[in-house]
């Protein structure tokens, strides 16, 4: 399940998530609100799962793609665990249900709080409200499985933060192995010209600076190069440096039990964009089956290859101007909803949720060769000239009162999406067979103006 219309698809000229016609779920809850098909997330899962099997590697879905909390548990239900990069994540992988032994916790600016709440939750800022959203027993919480360490700084600190509380804290460290994923060069992570990590040549001499503190334990190595990574060379690269390295960390004595290869693993957001990712297990399957096993367990962290093409976002049209060149559709989603776009100038495939027989779109491409189709930019509400979501697009006559479908946004759509130009966030609802479930409701504005309500004066000094 990979490419943006096996999940959604036109029956009869309408848009349907299984069996269900999504302009139904659009005018009960209104829009813009994401849709997520449970079947599409489960079965992107299992085909990760499968493809690696050989090594028997552990997925730990990155909650960044999209951190609802039942997406979290349905994922769950799947056996995944989780990789967090904030203490918000890290939450919300534990009310879903993941035990904290589960939770990998990464990202390059870990505070000391958030450390500290991750080693024992007696420290969670959630630790008065627990009980209330269904999490039991915080205060009795134990550290999280595995830290993905970035620098030196932070496993001082770390140490520092798990000798007081008593514990012993797992540890990785993310390596930077200088290699080009070949991606937007904002989600380019695998360079030394990137802040992520620390260069794979100095990684054996913070092994060996940090061999006899007690409350630390380094265990294994991290990588993660890039997202989306659509070629498995540079793949390959990273392997290859990670597999030298734990050469060089084992004759030196240090047990190495875990490599985490971290995510950006394929996803399509036009048909056949990608190669599979059967394709990425083939070629990395050989090179690390020697070592995966009972003595290096291989830990991924898929988000985006899981719930991109699970989820799309139903807009509807505002207004609808001709310009000189180009029609502009004007919707009620925008750069606040989706940024992708707007930030990357990410392409996603948008289409009318209902249309004739003659424009059901063959395959999600830049290009559709349909007839009489017509120029559009379909932009958002949002006063800015980069808040678009497609520009220069053929599309079928549309008119005011529309739907027009987002396909490819169910990662890095509501989790990255704001309150810009005071508006609430979208409402999230899951299809799962004939059952639809609203998972998040729409943020009403009174919820955005509540913090504003009761200003304090402060007594500085
Ligand atoms: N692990 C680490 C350490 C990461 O930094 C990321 C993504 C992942 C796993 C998951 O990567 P995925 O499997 O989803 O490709 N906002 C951008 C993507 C940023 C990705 C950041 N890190 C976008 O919308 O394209």
């Amino acid at each position: 399940m990979n490419q943006p219309l096996d999940a959604f698809t036109y029956r009869d000229g309408e848009l349907h998530a299984g069996e269900v016609p999504v302009s139904e779920i659009a005018d009960t809850v209104g829009t813009p609100t994401f849709v997520y098909s449970a079947d599409a997330i489960r079965s992107a899962y299992r085909r990760i799962e499968r493809a690696f099997s050989p090594i028997g590697a552990h997925l730990h879905y990155a909650v960044k793609a999209s951190s609802n909390l039942h997406i979290l548990r349905l994922l769950r239900e799947q056996g995944a665990g989780m990789d967090v990069v904030s203490c918000g994540e890290m939450e919300r992988a534990w009310l879903a249900g993941t035990p904290m032994q589960e939770i990998v916790f990464a990202g390059v600016g870990k505070t000391e709080a958030e450390q500290r709440a991750a080693l024992d939750g007696r420290w969670s800022p959630l630790v008065d409200d627990a009980e209330r959203l269904g999490g039991k027993k915080i205060a009795e919480r134990g550290p999280v499985g595995l830290f993905n360490a970035e620098s030196e700084s932070e496993l001082e600190v770390l140490a520092r933060v798990a000798a007081e509380l008593g514990v012993v804290a797992h540890s990785c460290i993310r390596v930077n192995p200088d290699v080009d994923a070949r991606t937007h060069e904002y989600t380019t992570t695998g360079l030394e010209e990137n802040k992520f990590g620390v260069s794979w040549k100095r990684v054996p001499e913070i092994f060996a600076a940090f061999r006899d503190v007690e409350s630390i334990e380094l265990v294994g190595l991290h990588v993660h190069i890039g997202s989306p990574v659509r070629e498995v060379e540079p793949y390959q690269s990273a392997v290859r440096v990670l597999l030298r390295l734990i050469d060089t960390l084992e004759e030196a004595g240090h047990t190495v039990s875990i490599l985490d290869l971290g995510g950006g693993w394929p996803m399509s957001y036009t048909d056949g964009e990608s190669p599979e990712i059967e394709i990425f297990a083939e070629a990395l399957v050989p090179l690390l089956e020697e070592r995966a096993g009972n003595d290096l367990k291989i830990v991924l962290e898929p988000g985006r290859s899981i719930l991109a093409n699970s989820g799309v976002l139903l807009t509807r049209v505002q207004h609808v101007k001709e310009g000189r060149e180009k029609t502009f559709v004007i919707c009620d989603a925008g750069m606040h909803t989706l940024i992708r776009p707007a930030f990357y100038r990410a392409f996603h495939f948008a289409w009318p949720v209902r249309v004739e027989a003659r424009h059901v779109p063959p395959i999600a491409s830049e290009k559709v060769d349909l007839p009489d189709l017509r120029p559009c930019d379909i932009v958002g509400p949002i006063c800015e000239t980069g808040d678009f979501l497609a520009r220069g697009r053929d599309l079928p006559p549309v008119e005011r009162g529309d739907l027009i479908a987002v396909f490819s946004a169910g990662a890095y759509g509501m989790s990255m999406s704001s309150n810009y130009n005071d508006h609430g966030r979208s409402a999230e609802v899951m299809v799962d067979g004939e059952r639809v479930t609203v998972i998040n409701e729409r943020q009403e504005l009174a919820s955005l103006l509540e913090t504003e309500m009761a200003p304090r004066e402060l007594t500085l000094g």
